[in-house]
């Protein structure tokens, strides 16, 4: 009787310890997590101190001059007239912190809006207009899918391919890529919320919306970038900030009728309604250093007062990820 209980004693830790392993290394899980996502967008030699994706950017501060014209859709302080301060972010896609500019497929900017107080806003824009797919998991298998083999260092073209032709929500983001032409210049690309938000007013109505940053003014190269220069990006835009800022509008587009607001694969209509919010002055730029915005997580899910997240299942998974490789850069270089 005693042994048996004492088998039961031992049996008990032994048994928790696995299953607490199993759930840690992620065996046998077929759910996604935070965990499993920044796993495999690090790979297997990640660049310690760094962001996770998007590991290459330089800071940038200015203001967003806000026109008034959301001020009906939203009683956010920063939509109305008037002038608020923002920190931000320049990137380009990838996990490698010297990668060339030129080579990247996706150029981001990152907006850092107000002074820390509860109506602070986050967003983190890219160059595509939509997803290529609409859930976590299947995000998470177009990585795997893209992800080069360990032993070649290649990417598998037939995996990939199997991976879009398994997938046709991701008609609009293969659309879009072919007739992608990157500019010459971080000043002259438009950068997309994908993700819809709720802008709510005063008497609590909602209004499901997308918004792209857009050059204010056509930009234009004096000469073509030295596409074998890694800076060359980068190079351009301190040099032209010389010059004066870089302005972009903002501009949201509204969802109509039939508009799914929770899928970001699908474009909206051109049709929409689309209101300039007002003007993003882009006035300064740093170098990432302690203390600026290498210490921000982009957090998409930090709204302002006016503002809510859709039911999108992609900005949970967002959050939860941005706070994971913050957590692990944070560990290695704060
Ligand atoms: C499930 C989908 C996604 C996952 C798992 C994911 C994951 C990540 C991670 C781990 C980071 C690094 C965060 C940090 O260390 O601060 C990051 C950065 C970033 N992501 Fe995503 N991402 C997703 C979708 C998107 C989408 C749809 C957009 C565009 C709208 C986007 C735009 C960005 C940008 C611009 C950054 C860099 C922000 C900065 O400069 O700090 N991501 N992403």
């Amino acid at each position: 009787m005693s042994l048996i209980r004492y088998a039961v004693v031992a049996l008990v830790p032994a048994t928790l310890a696995g299953l607490i392993y199993a759930v840690a290394s992620g065996l046998g899980q077929s759910e996604v997590t935070a965990q499993r996502f920044v796993n495999l967008q690090e790979g297997a030699s990640p660049h310690a101190g760094f962001r996770r994706a998007h590991a290459k950017g330089f800071c940038l501060a200015g203001d967003f001059e806000s026109n008034g014209a959301l001020a009906s859709y939203t009683d956010a302080a920063l939509f109305q007239q008037g002038q608020t301060p923002f920190v931000g972010r320049i990137s380009i896609a990838g996990t490698n912190p010297t990668a060339p500019d030129m080579r990247s497929p996706v150029r981001s900017l990152a907006l850092s809006f107000g002074t820390g107080d509860a109506d602070s806003w986050r967003t983190a824009m890219n160059t595509p207009p939509v997803m290529a797919v609409a859930t976590p998991e299947a995000f998470y298998a177009q990585l795997a899918a893209l992800a080069p083999d360990p032993a070649t260092g290649q990417r598998d073209p037939a995996r990939i391919q199997a991976f879009f032709a398994s997938h046709p929500e991701t008609r609009a983001f293969l659309a879009w890529q072919k007739t992608y032409v990157p500019t010459q210049s971080f000043a002259s690309e438009r950068y997309h919320s994908i993700n819809a938000f709720y802008l709510v007013n005063r008497e609590g109505r909602r209004q499901a919306v997308r918004w792209a940053a857009v050059p204010a003014a056509p930009v234009a190269n004096a000469t073509p970038l030295d596409a074998e220069n890694p800076q060359a990006l980068q190079d351009e835009f301190m040099a032209r900030l010389k010059q004066g800022p870089v302005v972009f509008d903002l501009v949201f587009s509204l969802a109509g009728t039939g508009d799914d607001e929770n899928d970001p694969t699908v474009p909206w209509p051109e049709t929409r309604p689309a209101i300039s919010a007002g003007k993003l002055i882009i006035r300064a730029t740093s170098a990432e250093s302690a203390g600026n915005c290498k210490d921000i997580n982009f957090d998409p899910l930090i709204l302002p007062r006016g503002m809510a997240a859709t039911l999108d299942p992609i900005l949970r998974a967002r959050s939860a990820a941005y706070a994971e490789s913050y957590r692990r850069r944070a560990r290695e270089s704060l």
